[in-house]
């Protein structure tokens, strides 16, 4: 038998999402396929735009032609896309980020996971506490999280969110080489304000650590002041990569898009000290080991950037918005503490009296029919929280929100 990457006996037996519709899936079970409202995973539910649904017919009718017919594509995406992804998103905003900095991909989580392999083993990894689980989960896989010691992997950095700090964590008191930061984050639902960020910019530069900055949910930013990308601050694009998606931003959950951006003034050392840029090592990982998104989800992206699709992105992402506002309310309403939800479709809640995270998720299935996301699945500093997302209908927000108010107040 081969031997197998021990790491992964360390892992909690199933992802966190993966046990949530695990335990949903059983209680309708028991319970004669009740109807749950599903808000908990943050999946779309409206569909996709028609400026996107033209293109990609488009596209597949030219699959359809030898004349026009496309194989491989480009490892880094095509040029249509990476151009007007550099133009849109960061020309416009006046952040000298070119297409040739932009690797188009299957999806923000591949590429959080992915990037794994071109910064060392023995990085040592700072994240936010609570945090997307995927960038503990693949620093176990890597075998760069350590053991795990009361909850806590004793080779990662913990930089722990909560009321106090609003939801910002302090920068941390060891050197952290590679630094997971998220906003608006997932799953609090805060964002950061160009002045926070600016300092995790500046200790980047001081200590020669690598930010890695999910910026997925960067569509939902509405307020002033409030970071949409990374490279808004001067000097990030030496110290940072900065991942997006179209998945939630123009509903791309199932057909899997999104970019990463690595700067090419973006430098590295090896082991002897000599310095490479981590555009070439990205872009050599991606080569061996990618063949490029789909020529048809790519089409699809390039629409998103239309004047239709972006008013369309507008419409989606303040339809989502406004449900996590009915989130919060209702909530708030019935005595919880309720965070984010402002810049954000995530809503994160406390009862405020102990209760722990999965006796939450399970008073609110049984009591609601709506399901959440147990907020100690994202860290130790999420007991006692859920995560409700925003990305359902308003039918079943506003379902689900009365059944909380009729049951709770
Ligand atoms: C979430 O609910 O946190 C996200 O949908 C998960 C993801 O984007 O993979």
């Amino acid at each position: 038998m081969v031997e197998v990457n021990d790491n992964f006996r360390q892992l909690p037996v199933s992802y966190l999402f993966s046990e949530v519709a695990r335990k949903i899936a059983a209680y309708k079970k028991e319970n004669d396929a009740c109807e749950i409202i599903r808000m908990d995973i943050g999946d779309i539910t409206r569909p996709l735009f028609p400026s996107v649904i033209n293109a990609m017919h488009e596209a597949v009718n030219e699959l359809a032609s030898s004349a026009t017919f496309h194989g491989y594509g480009p490892e880094q995406g095509y040029p249509f896309l990476r151009d007007a992804i550099a133009e849109h998103d960061y020309l416009n905003r006046g952040l000298s980020i070119e297409a040739s900095d932009i690797f188009v991909s299957d999806g923000a989580k591949s590429d959080l996971g992915n990037l794994g392999d071109i910064y060392s083993r023995n990085c040592k990894v700072a994240v936010m506490n609570p945090a997307y689980p995927v960038y503990v989960d693949d620093s176990v896989i890597d075998g760069r999280a350590g053991k795990l010691v009361d909850g806590h992997w004793n080779r990662l950095i913990y930089l722990d969110c909560d009321p106090d700090n609003h939801f910002l964590p302090m920068l941390p008191q060891e050197r952290a080489d590679v630094i997971f930061l998220c906003f608006p984050n997932n799953p609090t639902g805060e964002a950061i304000s160009h002045d926070d960020l600016v300092k995790w910019v500046e200790y980047a530069h001081n200590h020669g650590s690598l930010i890695i900055y999910d910026s997925a949910y960067e569509a939902f930013v509405r307020q002033p002041g409030i970071v949409k990308s990374i490279y808004e601050i001067d000097g990030a694009d030496e110290v940072a990569i900065e991942i997006r998606s179209f998945s939630k931003t123009a509903g791309f959950t199932g057909i899997r898009c999104g970019y990463t951006v690595v700067p090419r003034r973006l430098k590295g050392r090896y082991a002897d000290g000599s310095e490479v840029a981590l555009n070439t090592l990205w872009n050599r990982r991606q080569t061996t080991k990618f063949n490029g998104a789909s020529y048809v989800a790519q089409k699809g992206a390039s629409a998103v950037y239309t004047p239709e699709g972006l008013d369309s992105v507008k419409n989606a992402t303040d339809y989502y918005i406004a449900n996590a506002a009915l989130i919060k309310d209702a909530f708030r309403k019935i005595g919880y503490k309720a965070y984010g939800g402002d810049n954000s479709p995530y809503v994160w809640v406390s009862t405020g009296n102990g209760k722990d995270s999965w006796q939450i998720f399970d008073e609110l299935l049984q009591n609601c029919g709506f399901s959440t996301t147990p907020g100690s699945g994202f860290g130790t500093k999420g007991e006692g929280y859920i995560r409700l997302t925003g990305f359902n209908s308003r039918e079943n927000t506003e379902k689900a929100m009365s059944r909380l108010i009729e049951r709770y107040l």
